[in-house]
């Protein structure tokens, strides 16, 4: 009976054993080429462990890579130039007491989605806030950026069928139930969240060439030579290009919106808290520079960049928020974000609008910070998208370059965005400056395709309002050596 029963169990073994093989063989048709492939261009990711919490200087775990303790683990102490949280205020201690206060009073999940039970004090509240503080009707808020991207353009831009018998927008009465298309324009350069929204929602997309309202024009003509009939237009851009760092145009997308009856949607997810005096973003950006500048019709943000939390929003007018609420798919099919999590983000914008000398505080490190890496003879973003030029340092453009800089500078403005990117171009040499970078003891990462186009790798430096000078002019310094080595 014993015998019996070892073989069965062997036998078990074994057939578990070849089923593991045969359905590790199928994975592997999924998986090995395309990893394999991703080593081969050097855009294999990898995670850094950091065991701090996220602040101006971080430690990072690392194993020795020499000697007789190699291999072995160890924390070591970084400065950071990596962060999101342009404020810093995931870290500061008022705040995080008042979160922690948060989850004590509200537990640690909300329950359920927004439209069952999922829908407590501290989201009312948030939404009230951010509606204000972007001086807008009303908001929504969304587990994540991504999530209101995916959501809200889908919603937007997916086929409508409307009622027999309504106007449409030149007030003609629809005799049918009919449907109208919604033809998208996207800046090549947009968010993966905003170009998954656009992919979910089917509708025909024109990218058009970056920041290039010219071209913007070009597509608006182009579709509507393609497209006759009742269709509905959405312009989409990010407000400050994440991988760039630079502006959109917005007092010019808002004109040819305006005269092509587009919808114009934007993204703040790195402008919020970030341009403008106070932190509001972009239109109030234009303003204080004194060009007149509007909302855009969507706009749309995160609260996990300098808002320090997480989660998505969009805000405009209440009809708009209405209808995500009642179409966005990742609204109503997904658990809202904790209450917990919701209050802090609410107590967090409520210390950016008491707190405008933060956000000073910002712009000022990223004008000393591009200042110092123009000194040590690195090329920056702060006239314009200079990665356009081609070339990353500044010494290297010569007579022709520094007239392209000089006629950016009119164009775009000075640049407030915390997103400072040194383009580098091939792969395997931004991974190893950023490598470099880390052995001295500052993190920037290297930015890689799919990210950024083949051979437009960078290191994509991002300042925070809690950096001291010193540090700035330590990695600007650090730069520009690991660049000339
Ligand atoms: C421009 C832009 N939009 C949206 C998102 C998504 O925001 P979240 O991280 O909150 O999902 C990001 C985040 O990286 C972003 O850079």
């Amino acid at each position: 009976m014993d015998l019996l029963r070892t073989e069965t169990l062997a036998d078990l073994t074994e057939n578990a054993k070849k089923r593991n093989e045969a359905s590790m063989s199928v994975l592997n048709d999924f998986t090995d080429d395309f990893l394999q492939a991703a080593k081969e261009a050097h855009t294999y990711r990898t995670m850094r462990h950091i065991c701090t919490p996220e602040a101006s200087h971080v430690e990072i775990i690392e194993a020795a890579q020499t000697g007789a303790t190699s291999g072995t683990k160890f924390a070591r102490d970084v400065l950071l130039l990596a962060s999101n949280s342009y404020l810093d205020l995931c870290n500061e201690p008022e705040l995080k007491q008042a979160a922690a206060e948060a989850v004590l009073k509200w537990g640690t999940g909300s329950g359920g989605a927004r439209l069952t039970t999922g829908n407590k004090t501290p989201h009312e509240e948030l939404e009230n806030t951010l509606a204000h503080f972007k001086g807008e009707e009303a908001a929504i808020t969304f587990a994540t950026g991504y999530m209101a991207n995916v959501g809200t353009i889908s919603a937007l831009a997916s086929k409508q069928v409307y009622k027999a018998g309504s106007k449409n927008a030149a007030g003609v009465i629809r005799a049918d139930d009919e449907q109208s298309e919604c033809i998208v324009f996207s800046d090549e350069l947009n968010h993966a969240s905003i170009i998954d929204g656009i992919r979910l929602s089917k509708a025909k997309c024109y990218v058009y060439k970056h920041n290039d309202m010219v071209d913007l024009q070009r597509a608006i003509g182009e579709a509507r030579a393609a497209f006759t009939g009742d269709v509905r237009k959405l312009i989409v851009t990010d407000a400050v290009f994440s991988m760039d760092g630079d502006l959109a145009n917005l007092p010019e997308l808002q004109k040819i919106a305006k005269a092509n009856n587009c919808l114009l949607m934007i993204d703040e997810a790195h402008s919020t808290g970030v341009l403008g005096k106070t932190g509001r973003g972009l239109a109030e950006h234009f303003n204080d520079k004194g060009i007149p500048c509007d909302h855009a019709d969507v706009t749309l943000g995160t609260m996990s960049k300098a808002i320090g939390c997480e989660g998505g929003f969009v805000v405009g007018k209440k009809s708009l928020i209405e209808f995500l609420k009642n179409k966005a798919r990742s609204f109503i099919f997904s658990t809202s974000m904790s209450p917990a999590m919701a209050q802090a983000a609410c107590n967090n914008l409520k210390f950016i609008e008491q707190h405008p000398e933060r956000v000073q505080q910002l712009q000022k490190n990223v004008m000393f910070f591009c200042e110092a890496l123009e000194k040590a003879g690195v090329c920056t973003n702060r006239f314009g998208r200079l990665s356009d030029l081609g070339e990353a340092r500044l010494s290297d453009l010569g007579e022709a370059g520094l007239s392209d800089l000089e006629k950016s500078k009119s164009v775009y403005l000075e640049q407030h965005s915390a997103i400072v990117p040194i383009v580098i171009g091939d792969e395997a040499a931004a991974l190893n400056a950023s490598a470099k970078l880390q052995e001295m003891g500052i993190l920037i990462p290297a930015i890689r395709y799919p990210t950024v186009a083949k051979g437009q790798a960078r290191l994509r430096a991002s300042i925070m309002a809690t950096h001291t000078h010193k540090d700035l002019l330590l990695a600007a310094n650090a730069i520009a050596d690991v660049l000339k080595n």
